[in-house]
């Protein structure tokens, strides 16, 4: 079978590489946006994970959102046809997701997306309307729980649909003990294990918000630790458009975003984590990090429910009692499958293409 992957965001090179990893001797073209071109969000996690070089790099780079995805949908489109794939394979909930779901669709092209399923119920996120459309134009859907099955269902997307867990769990199990041998970062940081919070900010709603932006800040400079903050560009450029880096204390130690190796180290070594992330939430969940979430709802509610996570939205009282208060777990859930997500997903995908391919596939 042939797979084209689209990629463009940091997240994204992690979810592709343990399938990618699984994709075997299978034929796969992997495709980047350019939505993420910083090296350290994108040159970093293609030099030290297992993943190939992008066979085609579309440098569409940033814009408004409408910029941003006109610009990959007309990019993406020569792409796909000159390829002609047998799956066009979209991970998340990113522009880039959209765009290639958009090209698949339009193309007829079988579609399958990984991480279907996910709802925050809040349209004003940019990333909630790329995972509802993207959700309903797929042909497979990878759900990473039970939930996310569910909520398909209620949506009446029923087929197509194979609950498989979560992709970033394979990743994160590849690369855990290699970050725990390898990684100096708390060394070149100075930081040590257990003594330090690490914190990361790039949500649209916190980055664009002076006010909720304060609000963190403040609750991070009153943390009961020392913070590493490794900093999403957008984050960087808001607080010095709000000439908010001035107002940080010298306990938050601000850094640019690391590599993946180091970052699986830090979160690892942290006595909590607070985030507005969405991988960020699981992976702490997966090392047993107590999680601080800066938001009012999240994707990934079983987190919550199991006790490792609390929401707090940009409330700087609520986030440094919070980071200071002691997290009541108890025996720990598997909501999101074993580890084993990529292989399930390479073996959904031969499935189907082998019943029907291309030319036979009769679309919905
Ligand atoms: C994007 C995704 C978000 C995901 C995040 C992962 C969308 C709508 N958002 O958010 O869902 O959680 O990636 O990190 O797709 N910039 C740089 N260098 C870069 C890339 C971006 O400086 O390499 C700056 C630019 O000023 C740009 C801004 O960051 O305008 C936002 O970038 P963009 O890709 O639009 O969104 P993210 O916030 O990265
Ligand atoms: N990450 C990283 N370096 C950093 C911050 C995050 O490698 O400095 C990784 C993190 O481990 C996770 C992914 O990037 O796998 C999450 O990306 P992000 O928070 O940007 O996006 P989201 O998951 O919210 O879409």
């Amino acid at each position: 079978m042939k797979v084209l992957s689209v990629v463009g965001a940091r997240p994204q090179f992690v979810k592709a590489f343990p399938v990618s990893e699984a994709l075997g001797t299978h034929e796969h073209v992997l495709v980047h946006t350019g939505q993420h071109y910083d090296r350290e969000l994108s040159d970093v996690f293609f030099e030290e994970l297992p993943i190939p070089e992008p066979d085609v790099n579309l440098g569409v780079g940033s814009g408004t959102h409408a910029e941003q995805t006109g610009s990959m949908v007309a990019e993406l489109d020569t792409v796909v046809a000159r390829e002609s794939p047998d799956v066009v394979l979209v991970y998340g909930d990113t522009n880039s997701t959209l765009a290639a779901a958009l090209v698949g669709a339009k193309r007829d092209v079988r579609l399958a997306h990984v991480e279907a399923g996910l709802r925050s119920d809040n349209r004003a996120m940019p990333e909630e309307i790329n995972r509802v459309l993207t959700d309903h134009c797929s042909d497979l859907l990878f759900a990473p729980s039970e939930r996310a099955v569910e909520t398909l269902a209620g949506e009446g997307v029923t087929e197509g649909v194979h609950e498989v867990g979560d992709v970033t769990y394979d990743a994160l199990l590849a690369v855990r003990d290699r970050a725990r041998d390898r990684s100096r970062v708390l060394d070149r940081l100075g930081h040590d294990d257990g003594e330090y919070i690490l914190a990361t900010v790039h949500r649209a709603a916190n980055t664009e918000d002076e006010q909720r932006l304060a609000a963190i800040v403040e609750g991070l400079a009153d943390a009961p630790l020392p913070v590493v903050f490794p900093a999403h560009p957008r984050t960087i450029a808001a607080l010095k458009a709000a000439d908010g880096i001035g107002d940080l204390p010298e306990s938050v130690h601000l850094v640019d975003p690391v590599g993946y190796l180091d970052f699986v180290r830090l979160l690892d070594g942290a006595e909590r984590v607070a985030t507005d992330s969405g991988g960020v939430q699981k992976e702490a969940f997966y090392l047993d990090t107590p999680c601080v979430t800066m938001r009012e709802e999240t994707e990934w509610i079983e987190t919550v429910e199991a006790g490792w996570n609390v929401l707090v939205g940009a409330d700087a009282g609520a986030i440094r009692r919070n980071l200071g208060r002691r997290f009541a777990v108890t025996e720990k859930p598997q909501p999101y499958g074993d580890g084993n997500t990529a292989e399930r997903i390479v073996r959904a995908l031969d499935r189907t293409i082998e019943a029907a391919p291309v030319e036979d596939a009769v679309r919905g």
